[in-house]
């Protein structure tokens, strides 16, 4: 811990520390329609605002005396061993971020050994990013197309095809959320033609058009993002198309989780898309704790939306995730430094938990559920 502290005193005031300070100097970086669409959540923000605000209600009670001078935040997901608990959220189009998108974000979760889920909307097309990353861990995440199952399979095949190791399906995005800063400024990334990476690339996509002009293919993945008919016959149906885990990306509610229990789902994200979704919804880490108490460590869950620091990831995994996924903060690094930005933004987040494991009295992950966490 001493070598942390000291790395960070001696050389690294060259990025940014705390999330604002990179959030603000994203905001520098980016066109302001873009970052406004990142940075923004649905309806009035309380849930973007809540999702932070309810890390702080939840308070640590430290143990003393324990040897914590190894600590290992190592885990295990899908029969992956990973150095740490974080994995990047899904987010598309990001060279509305930085030209090199998705590219410079899976190296860098590649460099760092953390698991990079691509968008079905990504700038670059999955098998282009796979083959940036060919070892580093890619999961996939998909928008179930209601108007074209057959696109949606087509996808779930090329990932399988490309070396992904999982599926997400997003569950929150029945349709697009009520997001009034998009509105003021004018900003539909889609509809600008952002996005259409895995679409173009699409065999069963691409025929179904009634031609290939740039009108026709925007109209197009507008039709084939929107799922408000999705249920859970077609979460089963995709488990039943490939041999890869399938997670649900978007519970919150206990129940749902038991759903996911049924339908033989193997791993369940709380989230709340960042509060970009519905806004006045409950934060993901008050959800957790009942999510937990269901699913009693028969699937793994994972957990996103207001993860800022890596004590907030600590009291995630000490509430029952088993992994934390962060979405803006690595954006934002992505704006700030391209691929150096984002592994500078990780490794700010695992330093942190290290200190706070080993300050809490917590040498191992696995420990974690025995580490007191209450309303504070
Ligand atoms: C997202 N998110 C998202 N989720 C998803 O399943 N598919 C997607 O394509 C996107 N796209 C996207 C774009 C942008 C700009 C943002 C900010 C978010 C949601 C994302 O995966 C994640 O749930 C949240 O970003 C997590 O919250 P924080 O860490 O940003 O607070």
């Amino acid at each position: 811990n001493r070598d942390i502290l000291m790395k960070n005193i001696s050389k690294e005031t060259d990025f940014p520390l705390s999330f604002e300070e990179w959030e603000q100097k994203a905001a520098e970086k980016m066109m302001p329609g873009g970052f406004g669409y990142a940075s923004s959540g649905a309806g009035r923000e309380e849930t973007a605002k809540r999702n932070q605000e309810a890390f702080s209600k939840w308070a640590i009670v430290p143990r003393m005396l324990n040897d914590v001078s190894k600590v290992d935040m190592g885990i295990s997901l899908f029969g992956r061993r990973y150095p740490s608990p974080f994995l990047l959220s899904p987010i598309g189009m990001q060279v509305l971020a930085h030209e090199e998108g998705e590219l410079a974000t899976a190296k860098a979760a590649a460099s760092m050994g953390v698991p990079f889920l691509v968008s079905t909307v990504s700038t670059y097309s999955l098998e282009e990013i796979a083959a940036a990353i060919p070892t580093g861990s890619k999961w996939f995440q998909l928008y179930y197309s209601s108007v074209n199952p057959e696109v949606s399979f087509s996808m779930v095949e090329r990932a399988e095809k490309a070396g992904y190791e999982a599926i997400i399906i997003t569950v929150d995005t029945v349709m697009a959320g009520w997001r009034e800063t998009d509105m003021r400024s004018q900003f539909s990334p889609l509809s600008q033609g952002y996005g259409k990476g895995n679409y173009i690339q699409d065999p069963v996509f691409m025929e179904s058009l009634p031609s290939h002009d740039h009108d026709s293919i925007v109209t197009g993945i507008l039709e084939n993002i929107q799922h408000p008919s999705l249920t859970w016959k077609e979460i089963a149906e995709v488990k039943k198309r490939t041999s890869l885990p399938v997670l649900v990306k978007g519970i919150l509610h206990p129940e749902d989780a038991e759903m996911a229990l049924e339908y033989g789902v193997d791993g369940i994200i709380v989230s709340n898309h960042g509060g970009r979704q519905l806004d006045g919804v409950i934060a993901s880490i008050d959800a957790l704790p009942a999510i937990a108490e269901r699913v009693k460590g028969k699937i793994p869950i994972l957990l996103d939306s207001g993860v800022r620091r890596g004590i907030d990831a600590v009291k995630a995994l000490a509430l029952g995730a088993n992994g934390v996924l962060i979405g803006r903060p690595f954006l934002y690094g992505l704006a700030v430094g391209g691929q150096q930005g984002v592994e500078k933004v990780l490794e700010r987040f695992m330093q942190e938990t290290e200190v706070t494991l080993a300050l809490s009295g917590m040498a191992d992950l696995s420990e974690l559920s025995r580490l007191k966490v209450v309303r504070g």
